[in-house]
C-alpha cells in the first residue's frame, strides 16, 4: 500500500497499516480529533493560527512556515518569499560567483540543520576540494557555530590562513552569520573568534553577511550590529521558527550560496502542501503519516522514530527531522495545561552504515519503534559493480549489479526483516535526489509534525523546554568570568 503523488513520490505504509500493526479500528478511534487536526490546519494555512501556541514570552504568536512555499506578491503586498526577495538570493549568487573564495556559515539548530542538508545533498564531501571550474565559480563552504569547539573552530580560522599564504593575494572570506534571536551563545562566540581572527590576518578580506530577525523597532544583537557595521542581511520572518526555517532566507542563503534551484526547491514543497490539504487521509501525505505515527505510538507503544534514509549524503537529513520532531513534540504539557509528557522520541540512522550496528535494535529490541525508510529510485551517476576477481565465486556473484540496486536490496531486505517480526517500518521514494523532491520531502515532514501536534494536543511550534537550560547558563557564564577576574 502506498500514497503515489503525480510527481512519483510515494509514502509507502504497507509494513505499517493492517493486521497485527495500525489498523483501520485505531484510524476511526481518531477520526474526530483528525478532521480537527485537519480544519486547524486549514485555519493555519489561512491566518497563521495555532490555537495555544505562545512565543517563549509567553505572547500568542503566529505560524507562518506554510506560506513559504509559495513565492507571491499581490496588491503590493509581498509573502514571505516574493519575487523580490528570490532576486536578492539570485543576486547573492552572483555576487559571490568568482568574487568569494569561502563561505564559512555559522549557525545551530534551526539555522544549521537544514542548512548543511542541502550542502551535503548537492555538494557532497568534496565539494572544497573541487577547483573553482568544477564548483562553477562558487566558493568553498565551512560550517561553524553548531558547538563550542576550540579545536575545530581553530582548525578552520588555521586552514583559511594557510589557504591565504598560498594564493598570492588577499583571500576573500564571507562570514553569514545565522540567528533568529540574534545573540545564540554557539553562534555568536564562534562568530566573534573567527571573526576577529580573519579580520586580523594581514591576507584575509572579510565581508558578513547577516540572517536574522529584521524587525527594525526591536532589533536583535546581530540586526543591530549589521545595522551599524553597514552589512548586507537576509531575514528569518516573524512565524518561522528555527526548524522550519529551512525554505525561508536561513536555508535559502545556503542555496543561494551552492547555486541550486531555488524555485524548483519552493515548488516541490508547494506541491506537497497542495498535496496536504486533501480531505481524504489517504491521499493528503502529512495526515496520513502523522495519523499513522501517532496511533502506532498511542495504541501500539511505538514511540520511537528511527529515521533511516539510505545514502551517505542523506545523514544529516535524519539530523535535520531529530530537531523537527523532538522540540515540535516533545513537550510535558499539553495546550490544557496538562501533564502528558508527550512525544515520540527520534533516533539517527543511515543506511546502509547502521544496519551493521543498530538493526540488531530494531529487530529484536523493545517493540518500540516505527523504522522511517528514505530510498532515492534513481541515483545519478551509479555505479556498477566489477568482476575484478572472477576467481572468487562470492565476489563474482554480487558483480554486474548497481551500486544503487545492491544499496536498494539491502534496503527492501532490512524492511522484510523488520516486517517478518512485528517491526514497524515504512518508506518515503524520492523519484531522484533533486530540488524538487527534496522539497516535497521536508515540507512533507514538517506538515506531519504540525498535524500530529494537534492530534496530540501539544503545542508544535514551542520550545520551553530549551529555556530552562538557558536560564541556568546565562548566570553561569557570568560566575565564569568572575572567576577569572573580568
Ligand atoms: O528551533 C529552534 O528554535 C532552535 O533550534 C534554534 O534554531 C536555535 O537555538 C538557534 O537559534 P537562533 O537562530 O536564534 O540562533
Amino acid at each position: 500500500m502506498a500514497l503515489t503523488l503525480k510527481s512519483g513520490f510515494s509514502f509507502d505504509y504497507d509494513n505499517l497499516f493492517g493486521e497485527g500493526k495500525v489498523t483501520q479500528a485505531d484510524l476511526d478511534f481518531y477520526a474526530e480529533d483528525l478532521k480537527k487536526a485537519h480544519e486547524a490546519m486549514k485555519v493555519m494555512r489561512r491566518d497563521g493560527f495555532i490555537k495555544a501556541h505562545l512565543s517563549k514570552d509567553g505572547n500568542p504568536e503566529k505560524v507562518y512556515f506554510s506560506k513559504l512555499p509559495y513565492i507571491t506578491e499581490e496588491n503590493g503586498k509581498l509573502n514571505l518569499n516574493s519575487p523580490a526577495s528570490i532576486q536578492k538570493l539570485h543576486d547573492f549568487t552572483e555576487h559571490l560567483r568568482n568574487n568569494t573564495d569561502v563561505v564559512v556559515s555559522l549557525g545551530i539548530g534551526g539555522s544549521f540543520l537544514g542548512n548543511k542538508v542541502l550542502f551535503d545533498i548537492f555538494c557532497g564531501e568534496f565539494w572544497n576540494t573541487w577547483t573553482k571550474e568544477q564548483r562553477k565559480g562558487l566558493p568553498k563552504v565551512y560550517f561553524s557555530g553548531q558547538n563550542i569547539d576550540a579545536r575545530r573552530t581553530g582548525d578552520i580560522i588555521n586552514h583559511l590562513k594557510a589557504m591565504a599564504d598560498h594564493i598570492g593575494r588577499k583571500l576573500k572570506v564571507c562570514l553569514i552569520c545565522i540567528s533568529k534571536s540574534g545573540g545564540t551563545l554557539d553562534t555568536m562566540s564562534n562568530f566573534m573568534v573567527m571573526y576577529d581572527a580573519l579580520q586580523k590576518a594581514e591576507n584575509v578580506e572579510v565581508e558578513v553577511v547577516a540572517v536574522t530577525d529584521p524587525n527594525m523597532e526591536k532589533k536583535t544583537l546581530l540586526k543591530q550590529i549589521a545595522v551599524d557595521k553597514g552589512w548586507q542581511t537576509f531575514a528569518v520572518p516573524d512565524g518561522v521558527g528555527g526548524r522550519f526555517t529551512v525554505f525561508c532566507e536561513v536555508g535559502l542563503s545556503t542555496a543561494a550560496v551552492i547555486g541550486m534551484d531555488i524555485e524548483k526547491f519552493l515548488e516541490g514543497a508547494r506541491d506537497m502542501d497542495i498535496a496536504c490539504q486533501n480531505d481524504d487521509i489517504w491521499q493528503n501525505p502529512a495526515m496520513l503519516n502523522a495519523a499513522l505515527k501517532f496511533a502506532a505510538s498511542e495504541k501500539h507503544g511505538r514511540n520511537i522514530e528511527v529515521m533511516m534514509p539510505y545514502g551517505d549524503y542523506l545523514k544529516s537529513l535524519s539530523e535535520w527531522y531529530i530537531q523537527l520532531l523532538a522540540e515540535s513534540l516533545g513537550k510535558q504539557f499539553n495546550k490544557d495545561g496538562k501533564d502528558v509528557c508527550y512525544g515520540r522520541t527520534p533516533l539517527v540512522a543511515v543506511g546502509t552504515t547502521d544496519m551493521h550496528s543498530q538493526t540488531q535494535q530494531h529487530q529484536e529490541g523493545a517493540l518500540d519503534k516505527v523504522v522511517q525508510f528514505i530510498k532515492v529510485d534513481k541515483w545519478a551517476n551509479d555505479l556498477t559493480i566489477p568482476n575484478a576477481f572472477p576467481e572468487y565465486q562470492k565476489l563474482a556473484d554480487i558483480s554486474g549489479v548497481t551500486m544503487s540496486g545492491a544499496l536498494e536490496v539491502a534496503r527492501q531486505s532490512n524492511a522484510d526483516a523488520l516486517k517478518s517480526n512485528k517491526r514497524f517500518n515504512a518508506c518515503f521514494t524520492l523519484p531522484e535526489l533533486n530540488e524538487y523532491h527534496l522539497g516535497e520531502l521536508l515540507y512533507l515532514l514538517a506538515m506531519s509534525v504540525a498535524y500530529e501536534g494537534e492530534l496530540a494536543n501539544v503545542d508544535a511550534f514551542n520550545q520551553p523546554g530549551v529555556e530552562a537550560y538557558k536560564r541556568i547558563m546565562g548566570p553561569k557564564l557570568q560566575e565564569l568570568k568572575k572567576s577569572m577576574g573580568l
